[in-house]
């Protein structure tokens, strides 16, 4: 996804653009650009295709350097428009004004139908270059650059974080962000902006960070901000506690720990920038994802471990909502079993790590079968082969999973998954407006409710005292919360190696009700749906073979609570899409703690291994 740095320095500014710019390249682009203001106040702008190493060849293969104090860079990720040169930022009006940009910009079509109309020239795809050519436009009746950036962002609907200069004005650079995020970074030496601190590290550790709707000035020496309703404001200075190209447990004492209570800002970050008030902005998928999710016709999922199992939640969901068909399956199966994969199916590829060997020879071998396929790969790693790979990419931006047992990987995987559904599903008039809007209004609620859920540690921790003489575990769900059972066990068996299995509740007579006794502690996960009467009858069935039991319920589920059995609310009155996010929460402390009790090496378990590169 995009990436912005730039500043007012007092030495040259370019390798500090390119630092920040490699600094940002986790977050996955396909070009990038600078531009300087050079001594004369003329424009000196390089824009690349590819990795940030084609832009520094680019710049180191000139004759006149580009050089200068103040700069703006850019990573694009591509959405209006290919990757290419000309779609690449920075972006340029009359020589006036420059502009980088992350977000969209929804209603750029009509402000480019009345630019066009004053003798604007576009040069671009993109939906930014409108951005330029209004701020140009309003400098023209405007006494100060940052008095044309309040008037223009009046007619801007969509997302933005927006680095401006103007020749014009050739001793500031103009900050502002609505829907994207964007700091300053304060130095001695200057001061900067960055869609994210990391990009600043080097230079930096105090960051001022910009409210929604705020507009800055960024001089040498000064920096003057002015809130969404113009007026005057004071932002903190805060010191930043992150260490440069350091990944460390911080408070927490394993990184699976750590990666738990990450999940409200990794979700956050999948989101930012994805949606909006009430939509889901399709081109975050790629800008190709329009056409290719309307012409498809079903959908084939392929994962391994984790990353299958929130592909088993996404069936339940894309049939339900989006009514297309879709089937999920592991993908060591897949690549062997000589499957049929009809014309218009959209293959889907789920990998934290974008590596896993069999997940990427499934895809080849689809691409074999059936070359007129397209494919989308929801990985956290940019760059990885399966992106590479694959027609689409979404990258979850969980930022880095250190632990070997998957935690937010899983959740911003299965926030990814509903992004796509939705997208789908409204391409294909069966999401209306309303329904896209509950959907997305219970992503954005997500974070708060994970927090919630995760002050329930306390308690779950006392729980995990009665797994430590057990040697086997029951998981029971219907529906989405099957899935949930079954990442709930994985987890267990992963860290705390104790057997444990999950079961579909509707199918326990045909079998694992003869294993039932008070030795083997069974998991049951009750959400308030159309299936919980059922579920209630398979808990009924379960207690009276004398088992040990933890419900974890919707408030509203009301099971009632018996002999040797522990029901445990963790929230209430979820949606289809927010409840099975919910429900993995407690589910992950759970094995978390037997494995704490039980001394295990947590974050490396035996025997395996974070990324599968092998058969
Ligand atoms: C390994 C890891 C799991 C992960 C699985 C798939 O087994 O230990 O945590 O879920 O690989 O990995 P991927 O990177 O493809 O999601």
């Amino acid at each position: 996804m995009c990436g912005i740095v730039g500043g007012v320095t007092n030495s040259n500014i370019t390798p500090l653009l390119l630092e920040g710019l490699n600094r940002l390249e986790y977050r996955g682009y396909d070009s990038s650009g600078l531009i300087v203001l050079s001594e004369k106040n003329t424009f000196n702008r390089a824009r690349s295709v590819g990795k940030v190493k084609n832009l520094e060849k680019n710049l180191n293969e000139r004759s006149n350097k580009i050089k200068g104090n103040i700069g703006i860079a850019h990573t694009r990720w591509a959405t209006h428009g290919k990757p290419s040169n000309l779609n690449a930022h920075p972006h340029i009006s009359k020589n006036s004004v420059s502009v980088v940009h992350n977000g969209i910009i929804e209603n750029y079509v009509a402000l480019k139908n009345d630019q066009k109309k004053l003798g604007y020239e576009f040069k671009s795809e993109t939906d930014t270059e409108v951005i330029a050519h209004a701020i140009d436009y309003a400098i023209k009746s405007s006494k100060t650059l940052i008095e044309s950036v309040q008037k223009v962002v009046k007619s801007l609907e969509g997302s933005y974080g927006l680095g401006i200069m103007s020749s014009k004005f050739p001793d500031q650079i103009i900050a502002t962000r609505k829907g994207s995020p964007l700091v300053l970074g304060v130095s001695s030496n200057g001061n900067y902006i960055a869609s994210d601190q990391m990009a600043l590290l080097s230079e930096t550790k105090k960051f001022i960070f910009l409210e929604e709707g705020d507009v800055a000035e960024i001089k040498l020496d000064k920096i003057t901000i002015f809130d969404l309703d113009g007026n005057l404001v004071d932002r903190p200075v805060i010191k930043s506690m992150i260490k440069a190209g350091q990944v460390d447990k911080g408070i927490y004492d394993h990184f699976m720990q750590k990666e738990i209570f990450e999940q409200p800002q990794a979700i956050r970050d999948t989101l930012e920038s994805r949606i909006t008030n009430d939509s889901v902005i399709t081109s975050s998928f790629g800008y190709k994802a329009d056409e290719i999710f309307k012409n498809i016709k079903q959908i084939q999922i392929v994962a391994c471990g984790t990353s299958y199992n929130a592909g088993i939640v996404a069936k339940y969901w894309i049939e339900d909502i989006a009514k297309i068909p879709c089937n999920t399956e592991i993908a060591s199966e897949y690549r062997y079993r000589r499957p049929i994969l009809l014309d218009d199916t959209l293959f889907v590829t789920l990998s934290q790590s974008g590596e896993t060997a069999d997940t990427i020879e499934a895809l080849k071998a689809a691409q074999k079968i059936n070359n007129s396929i397209k494919s989308l790969c929801i990985s956290n790693t940019p760059e990885s082969s399966l992106t590479r790979l694959s027609d689409l990419t979404f990258l979850t931006h969980a930022g880095p999973e250190i632990g070997v047992a998957s935690t937010k990987a899983f959740t911003t995987q299965l926030v990814s998954l509903a992004l796509m559904l939705c997208s789908i599903g409204k391409l294909r008039n069966k999401i209306d407006r309303t329904q896209e809007k509950e959907i997305v209004d219970g992503l954005k609620k997500l974070p708060g409710l994970i927090n919630e859920t995760l002050h329930q540690e306390n308690q779950i921790k006392i729980l995990a005292n009665s797994f430590l003489d057990k040697n086997s575990t029951l998981f029971l769900g219907r529906g989405t919360m099957h899935a949930i059972a079954m990442e709930g066990a994985l987890k267990l068996k992963e860290i705390s190696y104790i057997h444990a299995e999950a079961y579909p509740a509707g199918e326990l007579k045909h079998g694992p009700l003869a294993l039932i006794d008070k030795n083997m502690p069974v998991i049951a996960i009750a959400p308030n749906d159309e299936l919980l009467e059922k579920l209630k009858s398979n808990l009924q069935e379960v207690k009276s073979r004398g088992s040990k039991m933890i419900v974890f319920e919707d408030e509203n589920s009301k099971v009632q609570s018996m002999d040797s059995m522990q029901v445990i609310p963790v929230t209430s009155n979820l949606g289809r899409i927010t409840a099975p996010i919910i429900f993995t929460i407690p589910l992950q402390l759970l094995s978390y703690h037997v494995a704490l009790l039980k001394n295990t090496d947590i974050d490396k378990p035996r025997n395996l291994a974070k990324s599968v590169t092998v058969e």
